[in-house]
């Protein structure tokens, strides 16, 4: 029983304690000099906003303006996704109906590592005989591109996207999604305490192993560059580039650089090796494909409400971008498995990358780049559709949702 006086009343002598390791406060104090003087406005942005000059007049509402006493009543047709003044303190009412049901979608989806049974795969991964080399580098690989690039994309959510999002029921499906973001991560670091796996090995991956830190590489500036606090939308150039880093995290990072190690790693799990590790990333690919899909409607609602920024020439850029990730993504394939391994080979997965960024293009309004191709791996859409895959990897019922989608009819 928990005791509610002292709830860490059960923690042994060995459990991390808060402070734990940390020097006494007299100690601190006598080095910590005269306390900061805190001035409540924000003076960097203010001169950045000051900077802008007229256009200041298009910059969104950030939810950190002063109450206005009595100011009128939000009206839907105020709301916007960029660029929008109104209070967004303020969830009702609703305009984009699709962000607040992608929000309680998510949410009746909710699931925690922990519930996903390990033991096959630790049984598995200790017995030497258990997998060849190559299977073992696929999932070493694979947990360590996963377990930074779920990082990269929170940090892009709360360091650079949430704050030019102006629409309070975007941003409360992004803040759900941050939190499957976090449980990502913490899906992977259970896989490698699970497995007992070298958690130095696989975290600095994404700094040590090329094909993983491409990826990375290839994201990371577009969160410096709207991370950055003098940066605002509210300019024809500026809504481009928020535009352009939604299309590369939402469709590219998160659409297409997910693929080759999903494919992967459920492969495993139809071969019923690693069963568990697979079951955690059939989950995560759920989630990931409803990131896809609402990043795929901000994208096309901010389209519609500025078209002006829908040039030719940008729809171009855009095509670049998607072709160069197809590229970079074929050569992680390459490199994660260079002799073809469970019926999968890097030419298979070079089509499969064309088929799906095909899709990718389409939903945003693109022209499809790479015409004919098919898809090899059709049963990629099956595990995606969870309602009709029961006990896909025969360990339980993957359908499973939380009282969240309880209905009280
Ligand atoms: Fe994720
Ligand atoms: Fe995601």
């Amino acid at each position: 029983m928990l005791n509610w006086d002292d709830p860490l009343a059960r923690v042994t002598k060995d459990t991390p304690r808060p402070g734990d390791g940390l020097q006494d406060n007299p100690t601190l104090m006598a080095t910590a000099g005269e306390a900061p003087v805190v001035d409540p406005h924000p003076a960097v942005v203010d001169q950045a906003l000051s900077a802008l000059g007229e256009e200041q007049a298009q910059v969104g509402a950030t939810g950190l303006e002063d109450i206005e006493m009595g100011a009128e009543r939000i009206r839907v047709d105020d709301k916007r996704i960029i660029n929008c003044r109104a209070d967004l303190n303020q969830l009702v009412p609703f305009k984009y109906q699709w962000a607040w049901q992608k929000y309680l979608d998510a949410c009746a989806n909710h699931w925690m590592p922990q519930e996903i049974n390990m033991s096959a795969d630790i049984a598995l991964w200790k017995d030497p005989n258990g997998l060849t080399e190559d299977e073992r580098t696929i999932v070493k690989r694979n947990l360590g591109f996963f377990s930074t690039a779920d990082s990269l994309v929170a940090n892009n959510l709360v360091l650079a996207v949430y704050r030019h999002i102006t629409n309070p029921e975007c941003r409360q499906y992004l803040l759900r999604q941050v939190f499957e973001e976090a449980l990502h991560t913490h899906a992977y670091q259970y896989c490698v305490e699970s497995l007992g796996l070298d958690e130095g090995e696989i975290f600095n991956m994404y700094r040590e192993v090329p094909a993983v830190a491409r990826k990375a590489e290839w994201a990371l500036p577009f969160t410096q560059y709207l991370g950055d606090p003098h940066f605002h939308t509210g300019t024809l150039e500026n809504d481009q580039r928020l535009l352009k880093e939604l299309v590369a995290f939402y469709v590219i990072f998160e659409g297409i650089f997910f693929y080759v190690g999903f494919v992967q790693i459920l492969s495993m799990g139809r071969r019923n090796k690693m069963t568990g590790v697979a079951e955690q990333f059939q989950y995560i690919m759920r989630d990931e494909s409803m990131h896809m899909n609402f990043g795929i409607d901000v994208i096309n609602q901010i389209k519609i409400e500025n078209p002006h920024i829908w040039t030719a020439a940008f729809q171009q850029e855009i095509v670049d971008m998607i072709r160069e990730a197809v590229s970079l993504e074929a050569q992680y394939a390459r490199d994660t498995m260079p002799n073809g391994v469970l019926g999968l080979n890097a030419p298979l997965f070079e089509e499969y990358l064309q088929y799906i960024a095909n899709r990718r293009c389409a939903q945003i309004g693109l022209p499809e780049q790479y015409p004919g191709v098919g898809n090899p791996f059709p049963w990629m859409s099956e595990v995606l559709d969870l309602q009709k895959e029961k006990n896909f990897f025969e360990t339980r019922v993957t359908e499973y949702q939380t009282g969240g989608a309880l209905s009280w009819d």
